[in-house]
């Protein structure tokens, strides 16, 4: 059985990553979506909310299942028996950030994998932090965000 970890900050979860996840769940046969609950990072949406939007976006997903953690990827790998790692990578300036994580995370764990999967073009640019900057200026979020979503996360947004 073969399990992977698809972890992220998901302040909030952008089209981009619901790209991803569509991509991930398709290759195995168990997806955890791990949310960062990272105390000392002051995230835009607390780390329930983030799971929540997760969690209700893949409530008919039975292969996905949402996890909050904190502390070390390896360490939730090695917890939940995952194999690999799932990461998205859009554009040749994500490469060195991901490179580095990636190679870091084999020091620590040798027997994890981590597998780049790249999201549909269009969502090449999407972040969650240009989501956050569009939305706090009351931009429009359609095709950005999930749509079951927009509302909430721009009412949110347009708040801070
Ligand atoms: O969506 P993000 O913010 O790019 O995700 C980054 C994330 C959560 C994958 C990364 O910060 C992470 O894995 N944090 C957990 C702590 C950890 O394992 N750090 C060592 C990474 S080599």
């Amino acid at each position: 059985m073969l399990k992977a970890i698809y972890p992220g900050s998901f302040d909030p979860v952008t089209m981009g990553h619901w790209d991803l996840i569509l991509r991930a769940e398709k290759l195995v046969d168990h997806l955890v979506v791990a949310v960062l609950h990272n105390p000392a990072k002051k995230p835009c949406f607390s780390v329930a909310e983030r799971a929540g939007f997760l969690r209700e976006i893949l409530a008919d997903h039975p292969k996905v299942e949402v996890l909050t953690f904190n502390g070390l990827l390896v360490d939730l790998a090695r917890q939940t028996n995952a194999q690999c790692i799932v990461r998205g990578v859009r554009a040749f300036s994500d490469f060195e950030y991901e490179f580095q994580m990636a190679l870091m995370n084999r020091k620590l764990a040798p027997e994890l994998e981590t597998v780049f999967l790249m999201p549909k073009e269009k969502y090449s640019a999407v972040s969650s932090r240009l989501v956050r900057e569009i939305g706090s200026m009351g931009g429009n979020l359609s095709d950005l965000v999930p749509d079951a979503l927009r509302e909430r996360i721009a009412g949110r947004l347009n708040k801070t």
